[in-house]
């Protein structure tokens, strides 16, 4: 099914009648005011920006509404990518529609609670993304019985014991830890309360020592989310994963998740010792690190890409590699050009191969002819092919020495397209790329290796990789284009000093 805006109109207008058939007070009781479409775009679009490109998504919405979450990732997300969504509804009143409005579509929706729901066993059956706007009933509406429950359960899955006072919201967040695989990212769009009332303490707890709290958003309290329900609120981002050490969470303020007013990242130690956490998100000056305008030039030492002077005889593929017995000493992954890549943040394997669709090598030997000829036969023959070409005595491979060497380009974990069109289909003439392997890249990239004060900082603080990949992407098109030229037929082109002026607001 190709989930089009068409199909979130028509879930927006189910929304509306479902609601309307319903009192107030009757919808308070269970938490029923659904996500705004925009918000819960933004948040799925961030999802995506935070999880591995290509990761086979197993979706969990453990408050599901009439589904505007999953009409979201359906939307932001290669619907091929989704290999399980799974939701829970305990009002048959929405869940019956949503069920008929997604029929054609992978989702298995419970009509059931989802805090007495049994969990799945195995990791391969678990959520690896779970997105929720939990229903937000205060501790009066639930019966003491109910309420002793539900503090069994979070004791039982997570070992913290909520107060008597805690809303249903903070059980659900406790209680989706046992439906979450490791590493599973989860966004909880929550009041931000738990932040600073007593019955949150706890909750706190959970997300700073059970898993890794990514980022606090919380939006401004005039700019209400919810048409009609007046709670100030906040997404909430973590991961299932214990924290590493040093580890420094992102809190943002006011304008949007993907736009905020104000950023800033906090060490773990200092939420540990601060009792009310809100004033984090408002109070600029207060806390050590910020968001600070920088040159790239100033965090970055900017190079071209290798230029081999002959691509076609020292960039090579398996198949190549293994008809001339190239010896893999003399071979460096290496990228394919831009148009080949179709992701933006590249994964790697262990042995630092980029796991791409398009595997390449680079031939880069240091050793003289006469060592080469003693020792590597098959390297020899493949060599002279290059003579008998007239690749050795092209202008740049003329000027290395030997001619089958290549410049010291190590691999970077930044890298920026330097030349595109904007009248492409994605709209952007450069792409800042994450490349978590050990490829390196020829000229048609920009490399970006950071420099000391940089690499101090991504050494200290494993979020901070990609912050500075996120804050690289917000600089602004006008920005980049200003800076650059623009040659016939719209094609815009940077030079590693153009880009080196371009100003990035990086968390340092
Ligand atoms: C705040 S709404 C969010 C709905 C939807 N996910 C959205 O964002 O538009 C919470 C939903 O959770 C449902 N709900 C309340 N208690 C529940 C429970 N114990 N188990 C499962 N769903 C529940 C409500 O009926 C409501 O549809």
């Amino acid at each position: 099914m190709n989930i089009t805006k068409a199909t979130e109109q028509a879930r927006v207008l189910c929304q509306l009648q479902l609601d309307e058939a319903k009192t107030k007070i009757e919808r308070n009781k269970l938490g029923q005011f659904a996500t705004p479409t925009d918000l819960a775009a933004d948040i799925l679009k961030y999802a995506l920006e935070l999880l591995p490109a290509h990761l086979q998504i197993r979706f969990l919405d453990p408050a599901f509404g009439t589904g505007s979450f999953y009409s979201a990732l359906l939307q932001e997300f290669n619907p091929l990518q989704i290999v399980s969504a799974v939701g829970y509804e305990i009002d048959p009143h929405y869940g019956l529609s949503a069920i008929a409005l997604w029929r054609n579509t992978p989702l298995k929706l419970n009509i059931t609670d989802f805090t007495q729901a049994t969990p799945p066993q195995t990791d391969a059956e678990k959520a690896n993304l779970i997105i929720c706007n939990p229903p937000y009933v205060r501790h009066h509406h639930l019966s003491q019985i109910e309420k002793q429950r539900l503090q069994n359960k979070t004791l039982q899955i997570t070992g913290i014991k909520l107060s008597q006072l805690a809303s249903l919201y903070c059980h659900f967040l406790c209680i989706a830890d046992a439906w979450m695989a490791d590493n599973c990212l989860a966004g909880w769009l929550i009041p931000s309360g738990f932040m600073d009332v007593n019955y949150g303490q706890q909750v706190k707890e959970y997300l700073l020592n059970r898993v890794t709290l990514l980022r606090v958003h919380q939006f401004h309290p005039h700019d209400v989310q919810f048409a009609d329900a007046l709670v100030s609120s906040a997404v909430v981002w973590f991961k299932k994963a214990l924290p590493p050490a040093n580890h420094h969470v992102e809190f943002s303020y006011g304008g949007s998740l993907a736009t905020p007013k104000e950023r800033k990242l906090v060490a773990c130690e200092v939420l540990n010792s601060t009792a009310k956490w809100t004033r984090i998100g408002i109070i600029s000056h207060q806390i050590n690190s910020h968001f600070k305008q920088f040159k790239l030039k100033d965090l970055f030492t900017i190079k071209r890409g290798l230029a081999t002077g002959a691509n076609n005889f020292f960039v090579l593929t398996p198949e190549q590699v293994s008809a001339y017995q190239i010896p893999t000493e003399f071979l460096k992954p290496i990228l394919p050009s831009p148009r080949y890549l179709p992701v933006d943040e590249i994964a790697t394997d262990s042995m630092g191969h980029p796991i791409l669709k398009q595997q390449l090598f680079l031939l880069d030997c240091n050793l003289p002819l006469s060592e080469v000829e003693s020792k590597y036969p098959s390297l020899v023959k493949y060599l002279q092919k290059g003579v008998e070409n007239g690749i050795s005595s092209r202008y740049l491979c003329q000027h290395r020495s030997p001619w089958y060497s290549q410049e010291n380009r190590p691999p970077s974990p930044f890298l920026c397209t330097y030349m595109g069109r904007q009248d492409t289909k994605r709209g952007r003439p450069f792409r800042f790329i994450l490349n978590h392997s050990q490829a390196t890249a020829t000229n048609v990239y920009l490399i970006l290796y950071p420099k000391p004060i940089l690499s101090k900082a991504l050494a200290q603080n494993s979020q901070l990789l990609k912050l500075v990949w996120q804050a690289l992407n917000h600089i602004s098109d006008e920005m980049l284009m200003g800076e650059g030229r623009v040659y016939g037929g719209g094609l815009y082109k940077l030079e590693p000093k153009e880009l080196g002026n371009a100003i990035a607001s990086i968390p340092l």
